[in-house]
């Protein structure tokens, strides 16, 4: 098989949602699908609990654990299906928006009951950021939910996306009895418990009168006037505009009951896109050129404290990618070859020889990568889209152990590239201050300096509101502003001036000041 009819087998994406609304469940029976696992319960080991916010030991266990989970690929009916898995927590956000920068589409599962949640309309908003294609699973449909047009409109205003429901549900709660799927024209029943698997009922319209002998006269009445409302209210379903990223089409189920969970997964091998280009500082690339390249979007640690190893996450974008042959490492403006890349296929991970655009491989490292790390087969281009975001919560650094300040450089450091948070350097006074989304991440860097890297470290408290990124058409008005706010300005890991304001007040008084220059909360601006 050459490159181009790889890539048009691929499906990478993504599965969002706010914790608890299903998204383990649904990757579960997806996978089941794609004969990748063959039992339930085997990637919910991967899930951080909510009772787990202050236990970090259970953490660095999940951490292992979700090594395997983080890509799970499988073929499905001659398509190689690439999920990534994000973290549900709220504390590793960022880890889930860089996640989101390796996926060609997402799909957003959304609980039946409480309808758009905060963390779905956060993901949301990067995926409408970047024009990913989305698609919306209504989970649960087996209990009680929320009158369906009314959850349609909620979802359509909270995510800011038309919609466009491709299967429709006949009942609610416990009067459910299934879905008519509007894309194929089927009927599927439901039966509480039972795992439906066989193909649905299929029918040339809504208004054959089969449609009775399967769900009684009232019911039956009731979906068509529904489809009618459907048909009347909503636009042709168009793949276009779902690809274009300005309609998402919507799919009722029960991801527990194994419901719904099929056809969703038809359609969307069918209408998700194929790796699509991705740009660079210099240029588009596309993914059928000849030429290897790829980016690194998220570095994992080894559980192993005594071999400071790591796994780089790597997205091929364009062409193919051979083991054991020398590819530029834009950064560092060297060659390397790769011995023993990794892919991970049905929760296995095995060395490859080769791998295709929208495929992920795991590359062992011992720290000469960074997150927006660029390999390309000589081009010099860094691959855009991986900003850093303002963090929320700001502490200072300290070395609780003078004897051991290499260490612990060190290990923030190689910590920093792998992305657990961000460090700033104070230019007023030298001092580091560690930026996270979560409290969570400052626990989990205390343990693992301690851990691997035999320091320790102290933090203190600073009064920060927002790091901002500048930007000027005015070197004057820069500079005069770095001057007077000296106190305020420090420089993040890749030396680019950030401000740090540290009120919402401070902020505006800066931005009104100094009308030439730009305040961003993210480093990619242009
Ligand atoms: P998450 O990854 O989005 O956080 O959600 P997860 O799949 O873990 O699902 C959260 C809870 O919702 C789980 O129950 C799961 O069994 C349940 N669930 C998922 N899909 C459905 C569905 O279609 N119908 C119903 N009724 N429940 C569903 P739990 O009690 O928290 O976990 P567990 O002990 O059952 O594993």
């Amino acid at each position: 098989m050459g490159l181009k009819e790889e890539i048009a087998k691929r499906r990478t994406f993504g599965i969002i949602s706010h914790p608890d609304a299903g998204k383990t469940t649904l990757t579960e029976k997806l996978l089941l699908f794609g004969g990748a696992i063959h039992e339930a319960g085997a990637v919910k080991s991967n899930k951080i609990k909510k009772t787990a916010t202050s236990d970090f030991m259970e953490i660095e266990r999940q951490r292992g654990i979700s090594v395997a989970t983080s890509v799970m690929g499988f073929e499905y009916k001659n398509y190689k299906v690439n999920i990534l898995d994000t973290p549900g927590h709220q504390d590793f956000a960022e880890d889930t928006f860089r996640t989101l920068t390796a996926v060609d589409s997402v799909i957003i599962v959304v609980d039946a009951a409480k309808g758009v949640e905060a963390q779905t309309k956060k993901l949301m908003e990067v995926c409408r950021m970047r024009k990913t294609p989305v698609m919306v699973f209504v989970n649960k449909m087996d209990r009680p939910s929320k009158d369906y047009f009314d959850l349609l409109d909620e979802i359509e205003e909270q995510l800011q996306i038309k919609v466009r429901p491709l299967s429709w549900p006949i009942g609610n709660g416990t009067e459910f009895r299934g879905v008519y799927n509007l894309y194929e024209e089927n009927l599927y029943l439901f039966t509480p418990g039972k795992q439906v698997l066989e193909s649905g009922l299929s029918f040339s319209n809504v208004n054959t009168p089969e449609i009775e002998e399967h769900i009684g006269k009232e019911s039956a009445d009731t979906l068509r006037e529904d489809i009618d409302l459907v048909e009347g209210v909503y636009n042709e379903f168009s793949v276009d505009e779902y690809r274009d990223a300005t309609l998402a089409p919507v799919f009722f189920g029960s991801a527990l009951n194994n419901f719904g969970v099929r056809e969703l997964l038809h359609c969307f091998l069918e209408i998700a896109p194929p790796p699509l280009p991705s740009k660079t500082d210099v240029r588009m690339v596309d993914p059928f050129e000849e030429k290897f390249s790829g980016f690194v979007f998220k570095i994992h640690a080894n559980m192993d404290p005594n071999h400071r190893n790591r796994i780089a996450f790597l997205r091929v974008c364009s062409g193919k990618f051979e083991r054991n042959t020398y590819y530029l490492h834009v950064g560092l403006g060297k060659n390397m070859k790769f011995s023993s890349p990794t892919a991970f296929m049905a929760q296995k991970k095995s060395v490859v020889d080769e791998a295709w655009p929208g495929d992920i491989i795991g590359i062992p490292d011992s720290g000469n990568f960074k997150i927006g790390d660029s390999l390309t087969q000589g081009e010099k281009m860094n691959f855009k889209g991986l900003p850093s975001f303002s963090p929320e919560l700001f502490r200072y650094i300290e070395n609780a152990d003078p004897m051991k300040s290499k260490q612990l450089a060190k290990g923030v450091d190689q910590l920093m590239d792998e992305g657990v948070a961000q460090l700033f350097i104070s230019q007023y006074n030298g001092r580091k201050i560690i930026g996270t989304v979560g409290a969570l991440q400052f626990e989990v860097i205390q343990y693992r300096l301690e851990h691997e890297y035999n320091a320790k470290c102290r933090y203190e408290p600073i009064r920060l509101h927002k790091a901002c990124w500048m930007k000027s058409n005015n070197p004057e008005q820069l500079s005069d502003f770095k001057k007077r706010k000296a106190q305020y300005i420090a420089k993040d890991k890749y030396g680019r001036d950030v401000f740090l304001a540290d009120s919402a007040y401070m902020l505006q008084m800066a931005q009104e000041s100094f009308k030439d220059i730009e305040f961003h909360f993210t480093s990619e601006f242009e």
